[in-house]
């Protein structure tokens, strides 16, 4: 061990291990898991990220890899041993093709998804993957958690956009399954193994990702009403409307809105009386002429009027220019945020099938507020894909470590009722070190030992983000 930092400065260079000011790399994005990293490794490369793992297997040191640090489960951080190296993969961000005939691009782990996404549009093409981290969090990061967001209404999770990968085993060889196919019946799809693994089983050096007809037209409107109910009636009819225009159909509590004007409060006010729940919504067409925004604007209208009369809605403010409809997305993009300014909170990202969406909030918000007075539900999500951010902030009185310390409780509340809904308890951001242990409860033995053998199997040394997804 004692000849690991100077080898790995005579393969990085100096200035690519870092030693000392490692606070941004040592903590997670919502300031919940702190650990001490033995150095912090920045490869260059794909050729230098599989030496420095090479190197880390031969001198039996535990990777944790980390991309834009802002995954929701302490996937990226070290435990507390000063034993273990962050990998970070921030140099890697080079685009190595972009073929708009073949409508994809290949990437390097480290490129930053709105770069991503900007670049596709240069192209006049979409890169659908759209989350409030996209300023910051890296495809290989999103990659590796299979990351969900605002578009998998139409497009699907970040697994859906992948059509190749290039990965660094846990021995430092580099699998290349670099095909940018849309058929490739040829055995075993390797590449879904290490879509979601949060670094468990390799890294992520680059991907070949799908890219899709820019959309040209657009539509976006906010609306509001009372019931979670009447939210489900509302994403019928709108996608019955619409088909596969509608993009996105995004939930929001009251509360939710509530922390966001209060720690954002430049936010407009949208309606003139308060409402317990409302949606953002938008849908597209990739049509370029005056006649494809029309034609989307008339159906768009006609369902939102037909959501009115039928009472199925309050309240509706559709956007009427390109500052407005950002003006409304970030109104919801600016939740995750005030949650942060508002303190602790027991969070949960849970899936249920859509159509039992209303019918887990009606079950667990009085269970909630039975086992504790006062308590707030923040609700918020992708309820187009049946994913809510079920997030229950803490009762008045409440100190933030003796909130903390009914996470179990509070865990066994809300994810019970989503086991009997045959639901997930962690839809789109993955285990990290925060949900490990949900595993053991809510996934079946057999289930769990499979993983094990699959992890065996391709990091037998265990080195490779040890602590993090399985239970121990
Ligand atoms: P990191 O946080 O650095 O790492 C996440 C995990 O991936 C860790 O386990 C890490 O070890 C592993 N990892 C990172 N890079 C690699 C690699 N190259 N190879 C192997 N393993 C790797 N998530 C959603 O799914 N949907 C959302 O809507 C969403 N919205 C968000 C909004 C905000 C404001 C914030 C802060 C986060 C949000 N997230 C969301 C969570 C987060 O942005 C995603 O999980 C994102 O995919 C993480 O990317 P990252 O580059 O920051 O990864
Ligand atoms: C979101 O949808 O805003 C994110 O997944 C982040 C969060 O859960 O706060
Ligand atoms: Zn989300």
């Amino acid at each position: 061990m004692s000849d690991f930092l100077p080898e790995a400065r005579a393969l990085l260079g100096e200035a690519n291990v870092l030693t000392v000011d490692l606070a941004a790399y040592a903590t997670d994005w919502r300031g919940k898991f702190t650990g001490v990293p033995l150095a912090v490794l920045r490869p260059a490369d794909t050729a230098q990220v599989a030496a420095t793992v090479k190197l880390c297997a031969i001198h039996g040191v535990a990777i944790v890899p980390q991309g834009g640090n802002t995954g929701m489960c302490g996937g990226a951080t070290p435990d507390g041993s000063g034993q273990q190296v962050v990998l970070s993969l921030s140099r890697l961000n080079r685009v190595r093709n972009i073929d708009p005939l073949n409508n994809t691009m290949t990437v390097e782990a480290g490129c930053v998804l709105q770069t991503l996404q900007e670049l596709a549009t240069e192209h006049d093409r979409l890169f659908p993957l759209s989350l409030g981290a996209e300023g910051s969090c890296q495809i290989g990061g999103n990659i590796a958690t299979n990351a969900g967001g605002v578009q998998v209404l139409r497009y699907g999770n970040t697994r859906d956009l992948v059509l190749g990968l290039e990965v660094v085993l846990a021995d430092g060889q580099v699998l290349n399954l670099l095909r940018a196919l849309r058929k490739d019946n040829t055995g075993y799809d390797l590449k879904h193994l290490f879509i979601g693994s949060e670094g468990t089983l390799g890294i992520v050096t680059a991907a070949v990702l799908k890219l899709f007809p820019a959309p040209h037209a657009s539509a976006v409107a906010f609306a509001a009403f009372q019931t979670p109910q009447q939210a489900l009636q509302l994403l019928g009819l709108m996608r019955g409307a619409l088909g596969d225009r509608f993009t996105a159909f995004e939930l929001m509590s009251d509360a939710s809105l509530g922390l966001v004007r209060q720690y954002f409060p430049a936010t407009p006010a949208l309606f003139a009386e308060t409402h317990p729940w409302h949606v953002l919504m938008q849908a597209t067409d990739p049509g370029a002429d005056d006649g494809a925004q029309v034609a989307l604007d008339t159906s768009f209208q006609a369902a939102l009027e037909q959501a009115l009369e039928t009472g199925v809605i309050d309240d509706v403010v559709v956007a009427t220019s390109v500052a407005q409809a950002e003006e409304l997305w970030a109104v919801r993009e600016n939740i995750s945020e005030a949650q942060q300014h508002d303190g602790h909170n027991i969070k949960h990202d849970i899936a249920v099938p859509v159509s039992s969406v209303a019918a887990f909030i009606e079950e667990v918000q009085p269970l909630l507020h039975a086992a504790y007075t006062g308590v707030r539900p923040v609700v918020y999500g992708h309820l187009g894909d049946g994913n809510l951010h079920f997030n229950v902030s803490r009762p008045p009185g409440w100190s933030t470590p003796d909130w903390q310390g009914e996470s179990d409780r509070v865990n066994a509340i809300v994810l019970d009722v989503v086991a009997r809904l045959q639901g997930s308890f962690s839809a789109e951001h993955g285990l990290g070190q925060l949900k490990k242990h949900e595993m053991a409860l809510y996934k079946t033995p057999l289930e769990i030992e499979v993983m094990r053998r699959v992890k065996q199997a391709l990091d037998p040394q265990g080195l490779m983000n040890p602590g993090k997804l399985l239970p121990v």
